[in-house]
């Protein structure tokens, strides 16, 4: 048999047309992990080029048929119990895996062929009940792994699973570990048993949130070398660490009971980090300071802590970060009892300890401090130069204190001060802020009182970022100076900010990112019939605005060449809803990258709207209630962004919406993603269909889908010729003469009704399924009375002229042929070749005017969602044109009944 079915040249040339779209799962480039990081915090980590988040599983190997190969992050959330051999072995990229699966086995080989993967998850509810079982060698294959991380399952105490050499971050949280013992009986690598001396590293060992461990077994950790070692919120004492036979511990994470068990850990690793934060410790002494000395970083926040022991800080010497935050601290002491000694240290953070004044020289032995944290005390008032010794300070966060001013020059003296924080402070009550000491300010957060007369806000001229929180007023803030040439980012928060500003881009020439927070639109827009946004800012590069469901009207976001992202949230008013379209949200925005629109009342969307927006790559539509999406998106696709999101949203249980199925799953240039758990009216809730398309599939026209049907036929047929048009001049001609020439003889045909027929049945079918129409359908049809019909069948292989063009043969067979058999199977499907085949057919017959019989014959059962759309003639045909091959020989003779019938 040397003679294909169609040219294999013929068919390379054609270009797939299948859509790409993912049925439970959600795919996104890292670089725009961003925009739907909801769906992804089981594996948050944006490096990764591509991903998928797949919820709810529950059969893993379908869910995965439909994820694109080359993701190199996967997470999945649902129920798979066991996971089986060859799991991921399709993905053999994979990075990242994260496992919401309530997962209870892994064999043998599941993680088989994951040679790349650095990240590996497994999560479950922490319900104390859920034991994972391992294999020994579950991770054997892992060459790569560096962080494997387990939150929520209980591992087996005896597992004795191997971890592979590469690790570096273990985490073992919120499960059943009662004795650090039971880490050596499921992980014997990170111990040192007798026969070998060889000790293991790792950079982390996070044990948090482990609430019933509260054992330590003396040497349970015998020899193992880690770098940090994480126990909060365990019942673990930071003091029984010594204990563990740890080689190695640079950093400690542990709650204490007192002061001096930290300490021994302390002196006993040299360590450089401790935190004890939240442990009621009170008071330090004389002795457990001593034990301190090698520690660079210390947190001893939220510890209860009411004074601090004299010679603190002389008792670290090589103390850089100091953590305070939290405590009772009426006033600091670090620098009283110092005999002139200065402290290296660069990070001190005193917040929440209802500081009330700052003496002179509270901060006098500290030079090298670059950040100041004060948030949340009681300070009134920074007279008498508290700051004055802090040559290096950079930061400085002052607020929620209820600060009047900041005394004269007080920021003079902060030679190096570059941010400052004073949100929710009275400091702008005051007549003189007095900013413009600070000579190098270049980040300043502020909160701005109401006014009730006009006011000018002098700020520093040279600031690159400024956050103003709002309260409204009545009057006008002015700001000063006039132009702010440095000015990147602007943060305003809070509704009603009257800014005298007439033109922003002459005030703000170099603002980049833009943000107005619970901030109604309409002081920024113009307020005549055209309602555009006002602030034309050449070099703008992202605007987020979230509305605080305020806006009284759409104000169109327009003209701003640079505007890459942009994310309107919460724009509908809440007591005066009124739908828009896209239109009337974004207009001209011609390298806009990212598009998010949430609650912004947006109830349709067409074309029409993308075709200012070139460059748009990423859509994402979100808590919108009825969306229209209007077919004329579909001839606009090729244009759409690469990547459509609908989350939580509601589409409208409209026909309008009927053509979206179709084009969902056609698109190739777009992904497509539809989250929309709401229920159509009439509809029940069925696992794993979708509400809204099995509503449009019963209450809309059929005909409307036919339409569909022979437009994208005309389109398939359009695009199989293009590239012949180009590739072999020789081939397309033969091709639109066969079009023509079934036309032609279609509307020859409906005259003569009576026309004689060479062949009675056409059979198309793929080379995967010619041994069934060889053994079982050949005999049955062409065999002769009483066993066989006595037909005459067309088969390609046997019937087609010698030589004669493969889609003449078609067509000719076809037209002279009375009924039309397609044979369908699931590896015809699968294979590309015969689909084309089937659909070269299959829209051959739907040109004709006159449609000749066609029958479809399922040789296993195929789901709708199985069968591309272009052949879901299923739902063409009369319910009775289409059969199931049954397996059972006993339901056989109803088949054969079938087709008799139907042949006639
Ligand atoms: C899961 O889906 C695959 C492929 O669709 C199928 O072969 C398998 O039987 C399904 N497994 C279960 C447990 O339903
Ligand atoms: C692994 O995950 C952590 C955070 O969960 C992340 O910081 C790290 O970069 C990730 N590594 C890779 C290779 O994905
Ligand atoms: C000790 O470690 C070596 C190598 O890591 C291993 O082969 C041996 O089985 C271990 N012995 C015990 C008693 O665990
Ligand atoms: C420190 O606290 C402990 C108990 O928390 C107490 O016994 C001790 O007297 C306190 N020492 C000082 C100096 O306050
Ligand atoms: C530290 O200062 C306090 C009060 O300022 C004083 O009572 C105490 O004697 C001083 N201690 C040392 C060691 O200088
Ligand atoms: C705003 O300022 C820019 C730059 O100076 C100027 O080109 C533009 O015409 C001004 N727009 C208005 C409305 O004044």
């Amino acid at each position: 048999m040397g003679r294909s079915f169609l040219l294999p040249g013929l068919l390379l040339s054609l270009p797939l047309v299948t859509g790409w779209t993912t049925p439970k799962c959600l795919v996104t480039e890292g670089s725009q992990l961003p925009l739907v990081s909801r769906y992804f915090t089981l594996c948050h980590y944006s490096k990764l080029s591509f991903l998928a988040a797949c919820f709810p599983v529950s059969n893993l190997t379908q869910t995965l048929e439909a994820v694109p190969r080359n993701v190199e992050g996967l997470c999945l959330s649902g129920s798979v119990s066991t996971l089986l051999p060859d799991a991921f072995s399709a993905f053999p990229g994979l990075k990242f895996l994260g496992l919401n699966l309530h997962l209870t086995r892994l064999l043998p080989g599941a993680l088989r062929g994951l040679g790349q993967l650095r990240n590996l998850s497994f999560v479950d509810q922490p319900s104390g009940k859920n034991s994972l079982f391992l294999p020994p060698d579950a991770f054997g294959d892992l060459i790569s792994l560096q962080r494997l991380h387990f939150c929520g399952p209980c591992l087996n105490k005896k597992a004795g699973v191997r971890l592979p050499s590469s690790l570096q971050w273990l985490s073992v949280t919120i499960s059943c570990l009662q004795d650090s013992g039971e880490l050596a009986g499921i992980f014997p690598d990170l111990v040192q048993n007798s026969s070998s001396r060889a000790s293991w590293t790792l950079k982390k060992l996070d044990l948090s949130l482990n609430q019933k461990l509260k054992m330590a077994t003396p040497g349970s950790l015998q020899g193992l070398q880690v770098e940090i070692l994480d126990l909060r919120k365990t019942q673990l004492d930071a003091g029984a660490v010594k204990g563990l036979g740890l080689q190695k511990l640079n950093v400690l994470y542990a709650p204490t009971a007192t002061a001096e068990l930290a300490a021994e850990t302390a002196a006993h690793f040299e360590l450089q980090g401790l935190n004890v934060d939240r442990s009621k410790i009170g008071n330090i002494s004389q002795e457990a300071l001593a034990s301190c000395h090698s520690l660079e970083t210390l947190s001893l926040s939220d510890t209860g802590l009411t004074k601090l022991p004299p010679g603190f800080l002389a008792a670290m010497p090589r103390l850089r970060r100091l953590n305070l935050a939290g405590n009772q601290l009426q006033s600091t002491m670090l620098c009283m009892n110092e005999t002139g000694d200065v402290s290296g240290l660069s990070t001190l953070d005193l917040s929440g300890n209802g500081l009330r004044i700052l003496p002179p020289a509270t901060f006098s032995c500290l030079p090298h401090l670059r950040e100041l944290l004060l948030q949340d005390n009681q300070l009134l008032s920074l007279e008498g130069h508290p700051f004055q010794d802090l040559q290096q300070l950079e930061t400085l966060k002052l607020d929620r204190n209820p600060l009047l001013n900041l005394g004269k020059n007080c920021l003079a003296a902060l030679p190096a001060l570059t941010t400052l924080s004073l949100l929710d402070t009275q400091i702008l009550h005051s007549p003189d802020a007095g900013f413009w000491g600070a000579r190098s300010l270049h980040t300043l957060h502020l909160s701005l009182p109401p006014l009730s007369a006009p006011a000018v806000l002098s700020l520093p001229m040279y600031l690159t970022s400024l956050e103003l929180h709002v309260t409204p007023g009545l009057k006008h803030w002015t700001l000063s100076p006039n132009i702010f040439p440095f000015l990147e980012t602007l943060t305003i928060n809070g509704r009603g900010l009257k800014l005298g500003v007439q033109n922003a881009s002459e005030v703000f020439p170099a603002l980049q990112h833009l943000f107005l927070l619970q901030n109604s639109l309409d002081a920024f827009c113009s307020q005549d019939a055209s309602s555009i946004f006002l602030w034309q800012l050449p070099k703008l590069q992202s605007l987020k605005v979230w509305g605080a469901g305020s806006n009284s009207r759409p104000c169109l976001i327009t003209g701003l060449p640079s505007l890459q992202e942009l994310k309107l949230e919460s724009l509908q008013s809440i007591t005066q809803p009124r739908s828009v379209q896209l239109e009337e949200l974004v207009g001209d925005l011609p390298q806009l990258q990212a598009l998010q629109l949430s609650s912004t009342g947006l109830k349709s969307l067409s074309a029409a709207a993308f075709r200012r927006l070139h460059s748009l790559q990423a859509l994402v539509l979100d808590s919108e209630k009825d969306l229209v999406l209007q077919d004329s998106l579909r001839e606009y696709s090729p244009q759409m962004p690469r990547y459509v999101y609908i989350l939580q949203s509601k589409l409208a249980c409209q026909c309008a919406n009927a053509w979206m199925e179709l084009w969902v799953k056609q698109s190739t240039k777009t992904y497509v993603h539809i989250r929309d758990g709401h229920l159509c009216p009439g509809e029940v809730r069925v696992p794993a269909r979708d509400s809204l398309i099995s509503f449009l599939w019963d209450h809309c026209p059929q005909t409307l889908e036919l339409k569909l049907f022979l437009a994208s036929s005309a389109l398939v047929l359009l695009l199989i010729v293009l590239p012949l048009l180009q590739g072999a001049r020789n081939t397309w001609i033969p091709y639109l003469r066969a079009l023509f020439r079934i036309w032609l003889q279609g509307l020859r045909g409906q005259g003569n009704a009576g026309k004689r027929f060479l062949f009675d049945v056409f059979v198309s079918h793929c080379r995967q399924d010619q041994g069934w129409v060889l053994e079982e359908l050949l005999p049955a049809l062409e065999g002769f009375l009483p066993a066989g019909l006595g037909l005459r069948l067309c088969l390609p292989e046997r019937d087609f002229e010698p030589g004669k063009d493969v889609v003449d043969n078609v067509v000719d067979s076809m037209v002279s042929s009375r009924v039309t058999l397609c044979v369908l199977s699931g590896p015809a499907l699968c294979n590309p070749r015969c689909c084309l085949e089937l659909r070269l057919a299959t829209s051959l017959l739907l040109a004709a005017p006159s449609p000749p019989v066609l029958l479809l014959v399922f040789l296993e059962p195929i789901s709708r969602h199985q069968l591309p759309s272009y052949h879901r003639l299923a739902r063409l045909l009369r319910r009775g044109d289409y059969c199931l091959w049954p397996e059972e020989e006993e339901r056989k003779g109803g088949f054969w009944t079938w087709l008799r019938s139907r042949l006639g």
